[in-house]
């Protein structure tokens, strides 16, 4: 398909629908998540900020008395002027994830654009087919720089032993992939994955963007199958941090723009110099910081009480999906609800139930995923409130002949 039918198809489904490039005006100051576009009011689905950290009284006040101490923008690159709030990031950070050692920078996008590339060389990324467009991205360029680019499937994890037996074992041997799926909410089999790429001396790079501050280690206490403490995928799964690199970002649950890397010190010391945005990238502003900061604090003294709540709600949703027969791909009961239509279902009729009804959520529609996973993208967050989620289960229960059955069109999960 050429890139103006693309375009073409895409301005369609931009005509048709209302829920692509919103202008959200306003959010309501008392239930934050009723938003309001152009003169309709609709309870929001489709924000990452699992924890509601955005509209946190604590952590929306403490952008001021940090901003008062350091201005708005720390603006030296990290390498040429490092604030130290950065230091107590790193430093909290590193005691939550219980990792060697940790180096923030801005975004993951920037991270998987940049150290991919670094850690790769000229040797070989594994990239899991279904991983995040941005590790592919990296992936791409680290192969425009002289790497080789390997696809493989979690579902074949023999193929991919052989495979990083067969590249070269002189050069690095990077596997890239996804933590929790930013689709379907579920984990990988990261222990399996772990225990080959240690096997086979290659380094593993986990994204877990969306899991960190949402699941974390299993303890006695925890206040639901999330786990403690929302320190990420890899004390969530009991795992260690050895021949593994996690990235994550606090742009999802804590509602800040940083992103971290859990990785050796000497790693970080070497990524100082040899990936580009410790140096050559502006840093991510003052209010960011202090949301971060704030958000540790908010962390450590409700932040499991805040994850249960967070369970509960999701919990209702999911339950709800499930006594409509209907399929999601989620099996975690993480608060990423994916819901596909049933075959020859108008995804446009869909999308105008949802609209008519007031409820927001992230529409996956063609051309921007294939027409046979056409659906919509539930995401929940502790700052819902029930009612908005009375109101999202009775919109299931309306749009129910139109969505795929677990079985039936033979596609259900
Ligand atoms: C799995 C995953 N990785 C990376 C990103 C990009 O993160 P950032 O906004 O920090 O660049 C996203 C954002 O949606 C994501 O879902």
């Amino acid at each position: 398909m050429s890139r103006h039918e693309v375009w073409a198809d895409l301005a369609r489904l931009k005509d048709r629908t209302p829920f692509y490039d919103a202008v959200i005006a306003e959010q309501d100051k008392k239930e934050p998540r009723r938003i309001r576009i152009g003169d309709k009011w609709l309870a929001d689905f489709a924000s990452c900020n699992y924890l509601g950290f955005d509209v946190d009284p604590e952590i929306m006040a403490a952008p001021a008395e940090l901003i008062a101490e350091w201005g708005t923008h720390p603006s030296w690159s990290r390498l040429l002027g490092n604030p130290k709030p950065y230091l107590d990031i790193e430093e909290q950070l590193t005691e939550l994830l219980q990792a060697p050692d940790t180096l923030v920078l801005p975004t993951i996008t920037h991270i998987h654009m940049t150290v991919i590339p670094v850690l790769a060389g000229k040797g070989t990324v594994f990239c899991e087919a279904q991983a995040h467009r941005t590790i592919y991205d990296g992936s791409s360029v680290a192969r425009g720089n002289g790497a080789t680019l390997h696809r493989w499937r979690s579902t074949d994890l023999g193929a991919l032993a052989v495979a990083l037996r067969q590249a070269p074992h002189d050069k690095p041997r990077l596997v890239c992939m996804d933590g929790i799926n930013s689709m379907s909410g579920n984990e990988p089999g990261l222990a399996a994955i772990a225990d080959i790429c240690r096997a086979e001396g290659a380094l593993l790079y986990v994204d877990d963007a969306h899991g960190f501050g949402v699941i974390g280690e299993r303890t006695a206490t925890e206040t639901s199958p999330y786990g403690s403490s929302g320190n990420s995928i890899v004390r969530h799964l009991g795992e260690s941090y050895e021949g593994l690199v996690l990235v994550g970002g606090f742009s999802k649950a804590y509602s800040s723009l940083l992103a971290f890397l859990a990785l050796p010190t000497q790693m970080k010391e070497y990524l100082k110099f040899a990936a580009a945005p410790y140096l050559y990238s502006g840093p991510s502003p003052t209010a960011s910081l202090a949301t971060v900061l704030a958000g540790f604090d908010v962390n450590r003294a409700r932040g499991d009480t805040i994850r249960g709540a967070l369970w509960h709600k999701t919990s209702r949703v999911l339950d709800h999906v499930r006594k409509l027969g209907l399929s999601t791909p989620n099996t975690s009961g993480f608060p990423i609800i994916e819901l596909p239509t049933r075959q020859g279902a108008d995804i446009e009729e869909v999308a105008e139930v949802l609209w008519d009804r007031g409820i927001y959520v992230t529409l996956a529609a063609y051309p921007l995923v294939p027409r046979d996973q056409a659906g919509f993208r539930i995401q929940v967050t502790a700052a819902n409130t029930d009612e908005e989620i009375e109101e999202l289960n009775a919109t299931i229960t309306e749009l129910a002949p139109l969505l795929r059955p677990t079985d039936g069109d033979g596609a259900g999960v």
